[in-house]
């Protein structure tokens, strides 16, 4: 059979794809560029000295943006209220390249190095599994052959050198990475014990705050329809409207002045919990000025809805690996209506980790600075209010004589 294997370059997926061949597979490799940082000659070089037939590399990076980032962005997509899903968002569009490749190779087989007790396994397969249901599947580190031959990292080097296969002795670092555009994270190794505090040279995608700029930076970010259309850098007399560039410049906005670090607990899809620290600069920018707008530009019943359910479930179905689902169609396809007033301009200052708003402005009207006024009447007689606890007090005054009668008041 043939298998496209996702590739990394590193010393697991390595030796997965020479273990691959002893099965007596034909191995593919496969690699994304999601925005990480990568050598990805080197790893077309390695992946064809170990054995690999063929060797594909899809730049994603655009799609990444578009069809999973921006979405996310509009529904202030959140998971357990910290993590902005970095990981998870990548998945699908990397899991997409790999099928179009499976399916135009035909290859029958897919393969890739995640842990049997991680999130990303069911994120990947499940995505296989949305877009091509007959698609096999191996999941080495699950096959008791594979991971019974391999008990720990000497196996591997081992392995590894009797299979000619280069090892780069960078000074392993006592963690676990996955980078892309959006965000890096850091898990494992040191970092499973939770009150361990990571050194300061863990951090790649931000400046530390305490060593940021000691002046604060303005900036300005464009909405149209809960998208953002331009971010203005007045410092640096720079505008950008391109989606992806929009992005890579908040990221470097947000790498300069220390933005967008969390270090958290949190629970995986298989029920255990994971310790994890994150870097999503561009991310934590752009969330922040988009739940500002929304603020201004957002019906109260609308936004309501939105939080109580689009916001809740996408971040779950993301987080899930569940976004080849009918229920993803669902819930996304109501994003759009909810953006569609969400358009306008917020002034920020970055300033040592902080996303400061100082300001939004609109054309949408929801906004009526007469009405809102504590200074003057507007719309509606102050009566009308009266009128309005009145009828609002009703069942609540009925619960207070209730609790008296018994006794129990409070
Ligand atoms: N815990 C995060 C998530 O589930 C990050 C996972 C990182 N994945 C990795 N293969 N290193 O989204
Ligand atoms: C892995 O288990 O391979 C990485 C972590 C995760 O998927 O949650």
């Amino acid at each position: 059979g043939r298998v496209l294997l996702a590739y990394s370059g590193g010393l697991d997926t390595s030796c997965i794809l020479a273990w691959l061949i002893d099965q007596g597979y034909e191995v593919y490799a496969f690699m994304a560029d999601v925005g990480q940082e990568e050598d990805f000659e080197a790893a077309r070089v390695k992946a064809l000295k170990v054995g690999a037939k063929k060797f594909f590399l899809k730049d994603l990076k655009r799609e990444f943006v578009t069809e999973l980032i921006y979405p996310a962005v509009q529904a202030n997509c959140i998971y357990e209220n910290v993590y902005l899903l970095g990981t998870s968002l990548a998945r699908p569009v990397i899991a997409r390249g790999m099928i179009e490749v499976a399916d135009q190779e035909g290859c029958d087989f897919v393969s890739h190095g995640c842990t049997g007790k991680g999130n990303d396994q069911v994120r990947f397969e499940l995505a296989f599994y949305g877009l091509k249901p007959d698609i096999k599947v191996i999941a080495p580190w699950r096959i008791p052959e594979f991971y019974n031959r391999f008990p720990g990292r000497q196996a591997l080097l081992q392995y590894a050198t009797e299979k000619s296969i280069p090892v780069v002795q960078t000074a392993s670092k006592p963690w676990s990475t996955d980078e892309n555009l959006f965000h890096i994270s850091y898990e494992a190794g040191i970092l499973e014990d939770p009150n361990t505090t990571p050194p300061a040279d863990m951090w790649k995608l931000t400046t530390a705050p305490e060593d940021a700029p000691t002046t604060p930076e303005r900036i300005a970010i464009e909405f149209k329809a809960g998208l953002p259309i331009k971010v203005a850098v007045p410092a640096d007399a720079k505008e950008y409207t391109d989606a992806v560039e929009i992005f890579l410049a908040l990221n470097a906005l947000g790498r300069k002045h220390g933005i967008g670090r969390i270090d958290i607990v949190e629970n995986r899809f298989i029920g255990v919990k994971s310790r994890g620290c994150y870097e999503s600069p561009g991310a934590t920018i752009l969330r922040a000025a988009h739940v500002d707008l929304e603020g201004l530009t957002l019906d109260r019943n609308v936004r309501a809805l939105r939080d109580q359910f689009t916001t809740v479930a996408f971040s779950r179905i993301l987080y899930n690996g569940h976004f080849f689902t009918p229920e993803r169609e669902f819930v996304t396809s109501a994003i759009p209506t909810s953006q569609r007033t969400v358009n306008g301009l917020v002034k920020l200052k970055l300033y040592k980790g902080n996303v400061v708003v100082e300001g939004r402005e609109s054309e949408e009207g929801l906004y009526d600075s007469q009405q809102s006024s504590m200074d003057e009447l507007g719309g509606f007689e102050p009566t009308d209010a009266t009128g309005f606890i009145e009828i609002e007090s009703i069942r609540i005054k009925k619960w207070a004589q209730a609790n008296i009668r018994k006794g129990q008041g409070s």
